[in-house]
Order: structure tokens, then sequence, then C-alpha cells
């Protein structure tokens, strides 16, 4: 099948395209490499260096003729929403709905939608959460990712299956772990240069940290999907941040330092997906326990150093 990813030069995007070639897909990379790198780009799959906000992404998608859309593209940082929305609407909404658009101009049959879960349904009363849980975004990032969830389920009606994926915490090899990437690159970067572990507050807040390839092997089960829907991915697990530091001490056969700063307010207490649907509907299942996850992500993060 022609398969066209944005985001394919990213962390989750990379490893979704390597699965797909290796089932022996086409697939088209639209990328603008403003955090995706040039050297996670499979060499079997085409590659446009196209910003989703761009005019040209119509041609692009015309040229291309693909059957399905897996859209990962997006400007993915929280604290960069909250200083500037506008920038973070732009890439989010009008980007996305520009390549809805073009999907829709060219009858492409489905389109995947990577979403999140921790910052669309904000602090939740029910863990593991639901996908019928009440959403609450507590910033922009959020409430754009499920504004054009809604935006997709509109305009997709009767033209094209569709299918949104809200992801729990991901982590695994190639997350980056500069800027506000997820913790446990962070952590394990600091781990391998002796740094400190910083943590805000207690360090009893909690996530839900699901496999990189877990969440792959998630996204091509939907491919082939007539079930229009939006589901969870994640593992169930809740793990308070002190659980992963001493995780991430027997990943390391090292004992990290750590350092308490004050809580940051605003910031979610409990996150945790419940995937209990996307389990029954798809006979899917997180394959890899936060350990075995770790060791393979330190070993990744070892060989880069
Ligand atoms: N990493 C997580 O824990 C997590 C959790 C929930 C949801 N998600 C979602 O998964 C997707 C992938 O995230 P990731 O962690 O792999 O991040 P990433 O930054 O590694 O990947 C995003 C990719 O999109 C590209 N991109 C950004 N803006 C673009 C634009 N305007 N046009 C074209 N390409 C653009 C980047 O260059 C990069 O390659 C994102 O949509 C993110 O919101 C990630």
């Amino acid at each position: 099948m022609k398969i066209l990813v944005s985001g394919g030069a990213g962390f989750i995007g990379s490893h979704l395209v390597d699965s797909l070639i290796k089932n022996n897909h086409q697939v088209l990379i639209v990328d603008d490499l403003s955090t995706g790198l040039e050297k996670n780009l499979n060499p079997s799959a085409k590659f446009e260096k196209i910003s989703i906000i761009s005019p040209d992404l119509d041609q692009a998608v015309k040229n291309f003729q693909p059957e399905a859309i897996y859209h990962l593209a997006a400007q993915k940082n929280v604290r960069t929403s909250l200083e500037n929305p506008k920038l973070d609407a732009e890439i989010n909404i009008l980007g996305s709905l520009n390549l809805l658009q073009a999907a829709l101009n060219n009858q492409v049959k489905k389109f995947i939608f990577i979403s999140t879960g921790g910052a669309i349904y904000g602090e939740t009363e029910i863990i593991p959460t639901p996908e019928n849980h009440l959403e609450q975004p507590l910033s922009p990032y959020g409430l754009a990712k499920l504004t054009f969830e809604k935006y997709l389920k509109i305009l997709s009606q009767d033209k094209m299956s569709w299918n949104v994926l809200r992801l729990a915490n991901v982590y695994g090899p190639r997350q980056d772990p500069q800027g506000e990437a997820g913790v446990i690159a962070i952590f394990l970067d600091n781990i391998l240069k002796n740094l400190p572990l910083k943590i805000n507050g207690d360090g009893l807040q909690t996530r839900d940290y699901v496999y990189v390839l877990d969440v792959v092997s998630a996204a091509v089960k939907v491919l082939d999907s007539d079930k229009n829907n939006i589901y969870n991915i994640g593992t169930g697990l809740e793990k308070t941040l002190l659980d992963l530091v001493s995780a991430l001490n027997q990943a390391s056969q090292k004992k990290a330092e750590v350092i308490h700063r004050t809580a940051v307010i605003g910031e979610v207490r409990r996150s945790c997906l419940s995937a209990e649907a996307f389990q029954r509907d798809f006979a899917w299942q997180a394959e890899h326990d936060l350990e075995q996850g770790l060791a393979l992500t330190y070993q990744w993060f070892q060989a880069r150093v």
C-alpha cells in the first residue's frame, strides 16, 4: 500500500516508517525537519522536506497518491504552546487541516491521527482513564490536538475512514533528550553524563510510560480496520517519577543523584490511560514492560555517546 507519514523523521514516526517498509509498503515521509533528523529517514522511503502548513502539500499528496496517511507531524512542546499559542495552532490545527484537506482532495481512503492522552484529559477522576472521560486540556497543545480530532471526525464523514490514537508517554530509542522532551530520554542522557536527575516536587506524580515499538504495533494494526474510532494507547500502569528513577538505576546499574525542585504549577498530578477498548478491538497488548523497554532504551543511549 502507498502510505504517507507526516513527521516520519521524528522519534515515533521514524519507527513507524521502518515497520511499514518492513511490511513492504511504499512510504512517503513529509517532514520539515524542525525537530526530526535526516539520519532517522528510512533510505527505502521517499522524502519531501515540506511543512504541513505549506500550500505545496496538496501537490505532494497528488503526486504520491497515497491510500492512507499517518499524521504525526506536530509542534509537540507544551511550554511552547503556552508561550506562543498562535504558532501552536498554526501547525497543530491549520497544518493538520491542510493535510486533511489534501487527503480529501486526493481521495485518500484512510487517515490515522496520532493524538495525545495526558494533554487532552488533564487531571482525571478515573485512573486508568478511558476514552469517554471528560476532556479538560490544560494547554493550547492539548486543546489543538482535541480540536483537530473533532475536525477529522466531522470532515471525514462518509468520505474517508479514520482513527485517532491518543498516546500515553512514549519512550524508546531515538527520543531526543534536548529541550522539553520525554523525561526518560532526559534522565538517561543525564545518567550517562553522570549528572543529577531533577524532579519537580515530591516525585510522586504519575505517568503511563509506553515503549515506542508497542505504539508502532498498535498504529500498524489500525491500517486495515474500518472502525472509525478514538483509542487510547498506553499500558494502564501508573508509575511515579520515583518508581522511574529506581527502574533507571536498575537498567543502568548506577545510582543517580536526585535533586528535588519546586513543583510546577499546573502540572498534571496523575496520568494513566486505559487501552482496554483497543485491546478488545485489535487483540493488542503492550509487549514491553518498563524494565524491558528501559533496558533496550538504555542500550541505545549508551551506544550513542
Ligand atoms: N512522544 C510522546 O510521548 C508523545 C505522546 C503523545 C503524543 N505524541 C505525538 O506523537 C507525534 C510524534 O511525536 P514525537 O515524540 O515523535 O516527536 P518528534 O518531534 O520526534 O516528531 C515530530 C516530527 O514532526 C516534524 N514536524 C514538526 N512540525 C512540522 C511541520 N510543520 N511540518 C512537517 N513536519 C513537522 C518534526 O520535524 C519531527 O520529525 C506528535 O504528533 C506528538 O504530538 C507524542
